[in-house]
Order: C-alpha cells, then sequence, then structure tokens
C-alpha cells in the first residue's frame, strides 16, 4: 500500500508546500510511515528544504519503534546523507538548525529517534558543536554535556565521555560524573543500550576498588550513584560484587536491585538469583550469622533475595535457613496459615507446593477451607505473586470440585464470596466450566457476580474465554428451566438481566447471541409494526437522548458492542427521515449527534446515507467520518472508502460540479475523501478528478 501510495504522491512533491508535507507525513501517511524505504526517503529529502525536513523526521521518530533496526539504519544514513550535501539555499551544516538553543535539540531535530545510529565523526562535521574538545571540559561540563547533547541516546557519544573520563583520575572523575547526572532534576532517559555500556565502563573503573570499600561506599554507589545504570548490572559483576561484600553490604546490594526487579528481563533476574543463592550458600566467617537477627522468616527471605525470592527452590531455602525445617505435618492448618503468611510463601512457588501437600491429606476438603478461611481473616492485604495464586487455585479447585454435586446455595456463595475472593482471577474456563455445570440458575447468578468483581485483576484473554463459557451455560437447555423464559425472567429491565447474566463481561457479548438469549433485544426489529405516531415518538426520543449525551462534560467511553448496538438502532429509525433530511439536519446529526458511534456506521448505512444526499451534504458526513477515521478498524476504513468512491463516480445531476470550486488537487482530495483518501487507488483519481478538471472553466 506504502508504494502504490508514494508512487502517486511522489508525482506531487515538486509542487508540495510546507503545510502539504504536513499534512501527508504527519497525518495521512502516518499509518504507513514504518513501510517508508530509503529510497523513497531519499525521494523525500531530495524535494524537502530543512523545515520541511525536520517535519519528516519528526514524523518517522514517532515510528521508529514500529521498524526493524535495519530500517532505522538505512533511513539514519539517508538523513546523514541529507543533512550533509550543500543545498543551493544554505550554507547547510552552519545553517540548517542552527536557530536551535542546544546541542540535544539540534540533535533531535536532525534525527529524532535516529541518532542513536550517528557516529561522532559525523556529528562534528555536521555541527561544530560537537568539536569542543572534550579533554578541555572539567568533569561537571562533560556531565552538563552529556545531559545536552543526546549522549544520553548515542553509543558514540558516550563513548567518548567515557573515553573523557578515563584519565589518570579515573574514579573520582566518574564519580564526580554520575553525581553530577543523579543531581540533575531532569529525568535521566538513557537509552539501554547506552546504560549497558556506561555501566560496563564505570564498573570496570570502580571494582577495581572495592577491596577498600566501607559500609557507606556500598550505600553511596548502589543506592545513588549507580541507580540510573543498575537495571544494566550483569552476573558476573554481581558476582565480583559479592566477593567482595560482607552480610550488611550484601542486603543493601539486594535492596537496591530489588528496587530496579521491573526493569530487568526474567532472564536476568534468574541469573543474578543464582549468584545471590551462590553467595549465600558459600561459607563465610559470618555466614552462620548472616540475617539472623531478622524477625520473621518472610523478613529473611526479603533481606536475603528481595523481589528475587520468587525464584528460589524450597530446598534451597531449606539448607540457608533451618526456620523452613520445622516439618509442616507436625503444624495445624491454622498454623500453616500462619507460616503461609510469615514465610513469603505467597512469593514463592516452592513453599506453596509445599504448603499445598501438607493440606491434602485425609480431610483435605476441610483442611483447604479452614485455611482459606485463616487467610481471609488476616488484616493483612493478601499480595499474592499471579504464578503462586494459580498454583493455589489449581490446587484448591481440584479438591473442592470433587464436592460441587452435593453443594447446596449457600455453599456457593460462601465459596465464590468469601473464600475464593483472593484466588477467583486465576479461575480458567475450564474451571468455571466444571463449576457451571453444577449450578442451577441462582448459583450461576452469584458465580457470575463474583466473577466479575475481580473482572479487572483478569487479562482480556480470560476474560473472554470465560464470557463464551457464560454464553454456552445460558443458551444450552437445563431440565429445571426452560431458560430463555426462566432464568432472569424475574429481572425488572434488559440491562438488570444483561448484569445478572453476564456482570461486567457482557461487553463480549455479540448482539446476535443476546437476542437469541433474550427477546427483549428484539424490540426494534418490529419497528415496521408501530404505529406512524409511535414512531415520529421513537425518533423523538432517540433524537433528545443523543443530544443529551453529546451535552455530557464527561468522555464518553461506550464499548464497541454497546456502540454498534446503539449504531444499529439510531440508525434503523432516523434512516426513515432521510428524504425529508435539509442541509442544517445532516449537519447536526453527523457532526453533533451522531458523533459518539459514527465508528460504528457500516458500508451499508453509508450507502443509504449517500443515496440521500447532495454534493454539499456529502462533504460533511465525509468531513465526519474522517474525524472519527482512527477509530475504525483499517477494514471498515477500506469498505467506507468503497462506498465515497462508489457516490463520486456514478452520474449525479450535481456530480459534474461536486467539489469543482476548490482551489486546488489537495483541497478537492480533502473534502472528497477525507482521510480516507490513502485507501484510493490512482486511477480512480485520474478517472475523477480529470473529469473535474475537464468541467472547470479556463480562466
Ligand atoms: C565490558 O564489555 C566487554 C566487551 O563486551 C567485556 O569483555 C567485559 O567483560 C565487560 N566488563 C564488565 C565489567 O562486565
Ligand atoms: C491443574 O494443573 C494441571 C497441570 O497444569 C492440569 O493438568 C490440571 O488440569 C489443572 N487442574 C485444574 C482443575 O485446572
Ligand atoms: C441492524 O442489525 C440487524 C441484525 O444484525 C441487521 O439485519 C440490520 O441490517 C442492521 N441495520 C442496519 C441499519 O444496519
Amino acid at each position: 500500500m506504502m508504494n502504490r501510495t508514494f508512487t502517486i504522491i511522489s508525482l506531487h512533491f515538486a509542487g508540495f508546500l510546507s503545510h502539504d508535507w504536513v499534512s501527508w507525513f504527519t497525518v495521512k501517511l502516518n499509518p504507513l510511515l514504518p513501510s517508508l524505504t530509503a529510497e523513497m526517503l531519499q525521494t523525500v529529502t531530495s524535494n524537502t528544504d530543512c523545515n520541511a525536513y525536520h517535519i519528516i523526521v519528526g514524523a518517522l521518530s514517532s515510528v521508529f519503534d514500529q521498524m526493524t533496526s535495519l530500517r532505522q539504519q538505512e533511513l539514519t544514513r539517508i538523513m546523514l546523507g541529507y543533512l550533509k550535501q550543500s543545498h543551493p539555499w544554505s550554507k547547510f551544516s552552519s545553517t540548517c538548525g542552527s536557530g536551535t538553543s542546544s546541542l540535544s535539540a539540534w540533535l533531535e531535530q536532525s534525527f529524532g529517534k535516529f541518532s542513536i545510529y550517528v557516529d561522532y565523526e559525523d556529528l562534528r562535521d555536521l555541527n561544530t558543536g560537537f568539536d569542543s574538545s572534550l579533554d578541555l571540559l572539567s568533569v561537571s561540563q562533560v556531565a552538563q554535556l552529556t545531559l545536552h547533547s543526546g549522549a544520553l541516546n548515542n553509543a558514540h557519544l558516550i563513548e567518548m565521555v567515557f573515553d573523557r573520563l578515563e584519565g589518570d583520575n579515573s574514579f573520582q572523575d566518574i564519580e564526580e560524573f554520575l553525581e553530577a547526572l543523579s543531581q540533575t532534576s531532569q529525568r535521566l532517559d538513557i537509552n539501554p543500550v547506552v546504560r549497558d555500556i556506561m555501566m560496563n565502563r564505570t564498573f570496570t573503573i570502580i571494582s577495581l576498588d572495592f577491596a577498600g570499600f566501607l559500609s557507606h561506599d556500598w550505600v553511596s554507589w548502589f543506592t545513588v550513584k549507580l541507580v540510573p545504570l543498575l537495571p544494566s548490572l550483569t552476573a558476573e559483576m554481581l558476582q565480583t560484587v559479592t566477593s567482595n561484600t560482607d552480610c550488611n553490604a550484601y542486603h543493601i546490594i539486594v535492596g537496591a536491585l530489588s528496587s530496579v526487579f521491573d526493569q530487568m528481563t526474567s532472564l536476568r533476574q534468574q541469573e543474578l538469583t543464582r549468584i545471590m543463592l551462590g553467595y549465600l550458600k558459600q561459607s563465610h566467617p559470618w555466614s552462620s550469622t548472616c540475617g539472623s537477627g531478622t524477625s520473621s522468616l518472610s523478613a529473611w527471605l526479603e533481606q536475603s533475595f528481595g523481589k528475587f525470592s520468587i525464584y528460589v527452590d524450597y530446598e534451597d531455602l531449606r539448607d540457608l535457613n533451618t526456620g523452613f525445617d520445622s516439618s509442616l505435618d507436625l503444624l495445624s492448618v491454622s498454623q500453616v496459615a500462619q507460616l503461609t503468611l510469615h514465610s513469603g510463601a505467597l512469593n514463592n512457588a516452592h513453599l506453596i507446593e509445599m504448603v499445598f501437600d501438607r493440606l491434602e491429606g485425609d480431610n483435605s476438603f476441610q483442611d483447604i477451607e479452614e485455611f482459606l478461611e485463616a487467610l481471609s481473616q488476616t488484616s493483612q492485604r493478601l499480595d499474592i505473586n499471579p504464578v503462586v495464586r494459580d498454583i493455589m487455585m489449581n490446587r484448591t479447585f481440584t479438591i473442592i470440585s470433587l464436592h460441587f454435586a452435593g453443594f447446596l446455595s449457600h455453599d456457593w456463595v460462601s465459596w465464590f464470596t468469601v473464600k475464593l475472593v483472593p484466588l477467583l482471577p486465576s479461575l480458567t474456563a475450564e474451571m468455571l466450566q466444571t463449576a457451571t455445570l453444577n449450578t442451577v440458575c441462582n448459583e450461576y447468578h452469584i458465580i457470575v457476580g463474583a466473577l466479575s468483581s475481580v473482572f479487572e485483576q483478569m487479562t482480556l484473554l480470560r476474560q473472554q474465554e470465560l464470557t463464551r463459557i457464560m454464553l454456552g451455560y445460558l443458551k444450552q437447555s437445563h431440565p429445571w428451566s426452560k431458560f430463555s423464559s426462566t432464568c432472569g425472567s424475574g429481572t425488572s429491565s434488559l440491562s438488570a438481566w444483561l448484569e445478572q447474566s453476564f456482570g461486567k463481561f457482557s461487553i463480549y457479548v455479540d448482539y446476535e447471541d443476546l437476542r437469541d438469549l433474550n427477546t427483549g433485544f428484539d424490540s426494534f426489529e418490529s419497528l415496521d409494526l408501530l404505529s406512524v405516531s409511535q414512531r415520529r415518538q421513537l425518533f423523538q426520543d432517540i433524537e433528545e437522548f443523543l443530544e443529551a449525551l453529546s451535552q455530557t462534560s464527561q468522555r464518553l467511553d461506550i464499548s464497541p458492542v454497546v456502540r454498534d448496538i446503539m449504531m444499529n438502532r439510531t440508525f434503523t429509525i432516523i434512516s426513515l427521515h432521510f428524504a425529508g433530511f435539509l442541509s442544517h439536519d445532516w449537519v447536526s446529526w453527523f457532526t453533533v449527534k451522531l458523533v459518539p458511534l459514527l465508528p460504528s456506521l457500516t458500508a451499508e448505512m453509508l450507502q443509504t446515507v449517500t443515496s440521500n444526499t447532495d454534493c454539499n451534504a456529502y462533504h460533511i458526513i465525509v468531513g465526519a467520518l474522517s474525524s472519527v477515521f482512527d477509530q475504525m478498524t483499517s477494514l471498515r476504513q477500506q469498505e467506507l472508502t468503497r462506498i465515497m468512491l462508489g457516490y463520486l463516480k456514478q452520474s449525479h445531476p450535481w456530480s459534474s460540479t461536486c467539489g469543482s470550486g476548490t482551489s486546488s488537487l489537495s483541497a478537492w482530495l480533502e473534502q472528497s475523501f477525507g482521510k480516507f483518501s490513502i485507501y484510493v487507488d490512482y486511477e480512480d483519481l485520474r478517472d475523477l478528478n480529470t473529469g473535474r478538471q475537464r468541467k472547470e472553466p479556463s480562466s
């Protein structure tokens, strides 16, 4: 698509003005930009002046992350070529971007996110600002330059900076440099590649001094100076660190690493856990007491591993801390619950498996019940790791599901609205299937209500899978209910029925399915049976309703399924009045009342609309649809484009002049198709537009 679009528009580049570059590269072409090739960029830049070039770089930078690294590098090469060549209109390197206030602003304007790939040599050729020999600058000036030159985003520049810092006084210089960086008020946004380089070179220097580090050195390096670089600490580096630390310093470092845990890959997290375990296992003179002053097992686990504890085996824990040794078999269920809360088991997969092994004895149903009751009575917030929660739900469900056949209503209530609540986000579709096989309509409503209350803690996929099971349950015919007639039939309204039947999951249910389940959703289908005055009443109700909606100050966040239904119903009614619509009716419906629903307008509906509109009304509607273009699927966008094209092609009495008053091709394109223009073939444009030109009086 980019290819064909580009072929067409590039013919017009020579005549492009500044606003054309803006409207094409920041709006119309935006969805296709990740497909722009180096060759295309070459063509573009051979037609642009400095301002237009900056517009294009900004646009490409905004889709940088959607390109392959190879494409990114190819485009960088073209940008560099553009900036280096001497243009007739500017002694380039001295004037393009020379109005920028800083080197980093210049770098941003000239290359955007592509700056990561530009060599320092090239930067110096282009901008004399990079020329100042770093050797002449003080360390704090180097830190300033680093912040303002974009070095935190450029591998070559940061290597230069460290080359400067690695002089006779490298330890002090690096220290001063990192202190200056950490004192800046701006957020340090370091590219991960650059950060790896910074950590590597910093570590190489400071590790030489580790042997002499005192407690406060570990604190000041690991909890202050190194913090922005810590996510780049490797297992090898941690090994070097821990071979120099005593127990206290080790705890400081674990705390620091734990605070950047979420910025690391899972692989890095596991590699570091391995080093921590190695440290704690090897015999130090002090190892017998390291952490022994902690008040509880979970405090010990926190100090020893921080967030990394999730990766430690139970066997290893037992080796390290005899507290984990106490045979669980000797403990009562409520003691097991206490141990679970205080040992960190809610964060450790191995420990929780142990706990369930203990619970699964002769009396497993009662023991699990007592255990969950004890957990749910604790005053502390249960912060269960999702992996651990999945295990707990799986093992609990395996046991209690054996008893479902005998469950009475109050059992469903007490399990699903109390005991299981902390685990419910881990309920799978398979489990819901098993549960609903055993429930009558009322009990089903209890379960739906419970699941609805933890809806937000589930993944989108899980939400959809559970909806499928609910739908299956409601559709099948149970012996005890002629379903569609009785389950939920006591509800007073359609919306109450929807809430009881699906809760928050209702957004995933198709309109078709709703109609199958509840004939109430059918009502507007009987529109033809309504009297003329009833129809008019319905029309006015809808009009008032939409007016009220569009006047609300809050953002209307209508789920697509609901919006489709609203649009379908609304359209069915208002389309009966289209024949009598005047210009101001089209304006008030399509630019005000219908706006929140417009993304749900189908091709079929647009066909109905355009068969009732003249050229002016058509332009109003295209403008309105264009304003919600980005909320439509690409498929919908293309279907609507097809209808627009059909409208413009068919011969209306007025078609010879529709749009002929526009001053330029681009204005004509905008009026005729809006943002949908990207889907129009060149052939079609030529058909439509030469027609227009022929009709234009030569002036
Ligand atoms: C720094 O990087 C080099 C090159 O990848 C590597 O050989 C060296 O071990 C690293 N240094 C540290 C301290 O990790
Ligand atoms: C529990 O997990 C096992 C292993 O993944 C799986 O085979 C089993 O079906 C699960 N049980 C339930 C009740 O989902
Ligand atoms: C509304 O939806 C029904 C059922 O899907 C469909 O048959 C009908 O054509 C739709 N109406 C409009 C105006 O699109």
